[in-house]
């Protein structure tokens, strides 16, 4: 990809070594501001992972672009990101990719979150070398399964984390229901979260050009899509048969934020310079999820 530096196998936190940080231009940036607004940006899993047949892989170069790039934005700024080529093979071995698992269960739900702690890990040392000051917090302790999909449980330690200058980071993973564990998607997470910490912007960055007109065969991208959207004909990509939902179910997250009046967007993360145009309201590649009864403008 033009612009981007080059990705690299996963390795563990103590083979890379841990990278210090510069406090004060960090510390200095977020202070100067007069309280504006949140944004939530949902970097995809296909986005920032890959699979090239030899396991999973973290694009690493593009991770620390994007950083940057949302570094340099100035905002409050809440990151969510998927699991993709680290989340996919497991679900497909442990026969979970409807999403629901049994308390009896719990041994895959360990072994295949610990897998996924070393992949956030190096997320983590990503984004802060992009100059931002990530802080994890755990997906199930912000989100809980219901018989309806995923829902927020408490978004108050993101908030406190914003008010402290940091970026939180949530990452799609394991949550409780009542009877066991659910796969709980990022794009429920991102939505969510950006209703609760009263983001003006949720952009979702994903590895196409936007919502395709029709996958596969058009590749222009619409402008703008609403609920009517979720109605027409569909594609049968592989993402979508799994519990992460591909496109339709991120349009369908992202109408419900929304329909709360938060501007929300698909874009292409592959393109330097996407997020800050979409954030001035005009994605260089992307398309506005537009409700008709939320947002205006
Ligand atoms: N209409 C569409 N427009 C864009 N992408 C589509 C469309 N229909 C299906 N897709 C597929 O959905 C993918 C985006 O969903 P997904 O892989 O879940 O992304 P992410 O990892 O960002 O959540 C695209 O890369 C593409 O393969
Ligand atoms: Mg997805």
């Amino acid at each position: 990809m033009p612009g981007r530096t080059d990705s690299r196998r996963i390795h563990t936190p103590i083979e890379l070594g841990l990278t210090l940080h510069n406090e004060t231009a960090g510390f200095m940036t977020t202070r100067a501001n007069t309280s504006p607004r949140c944004i939530v940006v949902k970097l995809g899993g296909s986005l920032i992972t890959r699979d090239t047949g030899t396991g999973p892989w973290i694009e690493t170069g593009l991770v620390i672009d994007l950083a940057r790039e949302l570094s340099a934005l100035n905002r409050p700024l809440v990151v969510v990101h998927g699991t993709g080529a680290f989340g996919k093979p497991p679900a497909e071995r442990y026969a979970y990719l409807h999403g629901h698992l049994s308390a009896e269960r719990r041994g895959v739900v360990a072994e295949v979150t610990a897998h996924l702690a070393g992949y956030e890990s190096l997320l983590l040392e990503h984004l802060l070398d992009g100059g931002l000051y990530p802080y994890r917090i755990s997906t199930a302790a912000l989100m809980r399964g219901t018989s309806a999909g995923c829902r927020l449980a408490d978004a108050e330690p993101a908030r406190q984390l914003l008010r402290h200058g940091v970026t939180a980071v949530v990452g799609g993973g394991f949550v409780t229901t009542s009877t066991g564990f659910r796969v709980c998607s990022s794009d429920d997470v991102a939505s969510d979260l950006a209703h609760a910490v009263q983001a003006d912007c949720l952009i979702f960055a994903t590895r196409a050009g936007g919502v395709y007109r029709a996958f596969g065969t058009d590749s222009r991208v619409y402008d703008e899509v609403d609920g009517d959207y979720l109605l027409g004909p569909k594609s049968h990509d592989d993402a979508e048969r799994d519990v992460s939902g591909g496109m339709v179910a991120k349009v369908r997250a992202g109408l419900r934020a929304s329909e709360r009046g938060i501007a929300t967007f698909v874009v292409d993360g592959r393109i330097p310079g996407n997020l800050g145009a979409t954030l001035s309201g005009r994605p260089l590649s992307g398309t506005r999820i537009r409700s008709r009864s939320g947002e205006r403008g």
